[in-house]
């Protein structure tokens, strides 16, 4: 089996081999200040369907396009209204990522059909300048199989797709650690698809209060199905934070405390604190280390605490309680080609 190369992002030769591989239509994986994405140049959808091909994703499932500068957004999407603006100027470069009409220029394959493209401009310095460098927009999804934990360091994503990609740049871990905000500007209504670590508050702020909260039942984003950033092991979330199970007489559970634990608890086999403060931002940034850590135990059981759905919160508990979800997606043999018709 290939092994893939895993280089220093900090070392300038990796990132111009890292682009290399991008224009020649491979696979890069690299640090955001989110999570690690699975990048190929977005206008070659030859390169794009390695992406679904690797990661297993169904090909109904768009992928976010990451640029650099707002001048490549001529090349992808159609008008930017006064409000994509000031989203723009607010919030980018960084977790936001913002779903606007396309432009022909975007393959099919990249939108899953839709009419529609997210775009994203992220901050984190390695993806600034593999994009840079690179001199096409980038499309990536994280990478992870589909449906599994997002990766927030280069060793998550050696585990899961190692084999499959061309080169990983390894730099260090995600300051953030959960997914970017989402949020569409297509309807009569701003909505968030997709809540991160840009709250619902901050977006409201910038333009204005009519924006909705993710609550349509609809699927848009496929981060919205209801099993996603799923472990093996099956998740509890318990009632409230101190909350502890019954636990039955031979489970082996682990528990992901959101705060430090008052004394030890021997009904866990392992426990992971997200934030022995109970800080949220902290809380996010180990969230899917601590899942992954918790997963490779074989447990029978995890036991999640819940934090409160305020600001960041609201971004942990949606990535909790997907992963905790028991409806299991069904994902036939992935279709390698947008056909724009979906
Ligand atoms: O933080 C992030 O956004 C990371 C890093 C790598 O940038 N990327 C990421 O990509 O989370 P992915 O593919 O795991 O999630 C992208 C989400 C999916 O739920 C997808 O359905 C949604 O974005 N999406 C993409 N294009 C869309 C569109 N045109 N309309 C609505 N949702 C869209
Ligand atoms: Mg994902």
């Amino acid at each position: 089996m290939r092994q893939t190369q895993v280089l220093p992002a900090s070392d300038p030769k990796s990132i111009r081999l890292a682009a290399e591989i991008i224009r020649g239509g491979g696979l890069v994986a690299f640090p955001t200040e989110t999570v690690y994405g699975l990048g190929a140049n977005a206008l070659n959808p030859d390169a794009v369907a390695r992406i679904f091909e690797v990661k297993q994703r169904p090909s109904f499932d768009p992928l976010i396009v990451h640029i650099a500068t707002r001048a490549s957004l001529d090349l992808l999407v159609q008008a930017i209204s006064l409000g994509d603006h000031r989203l723009m100027d607010a919030f980018w470069p960084g977790p936001l990522t913002v779903v606007l009409p396309k432009r022909e220029s975007v393959p099919d394959i990249v939108t899953a059909g839709l009419s529609t493209v997210a775009i994203r401009m992220p901050a984190h310095p390695v993806a600034q300048a593999l994009i840079r460098e690179a001199g096409v927009p980038i499309a990536a999804p994280s990478a992870n199989p589909f449906g599994y934990v997002s990766p927030t360091c280069a060793q998550h994503v050696f585990d899961g797709l190692g084999d499959r990609v061309d080169l990983i740049l390894d730099g260090g871990p995600c300051p953030i650690g959960v997914e970017s905000t989402i949020v569409s500007m297509i309807g009569t209504w701003p909505e968030v698809l997709r809540p991160g670590s840009v709250t619902l508050a901050e977006i409201r702020e910038v333009i204005g209060p009519a924006v909705r909260a993710a609550a349509s039942q609809t699927v848009i984003a496929p981060g919205q199905l209801p099993r996603h950033y799923a472990t093996r092991t099956p998740v509890t979330i318990l009632a409230a934070q101190g909350a502890r199970p019954a636990v039955q007489g031979q489970e082996r559970a682990g528990l992901l405390a959101m705060s430090a634990l008052s004394h030890i608890d021997d009904r866990f086999c392992a426990v992971e604190v997200l934030s022995s403060s109970g800080d949220l931002r902290e809380a996010a940034r180990n969230l899917f280390a601590a899942l992954r850590r918790l997963d490779a135990l074989g447990l029978n059981r995890l036991y999640a605490e819940p934090c409160d759905e305020q600001g960041l919160g609201l971004a942990i508990m949606d990535r909790l309680r997907r992963c905790a979800s028991p409806n299991q997606l069904k994902v036939s043999e992935p279709s390698l080609h947008g056909n724009g018709s979906r």
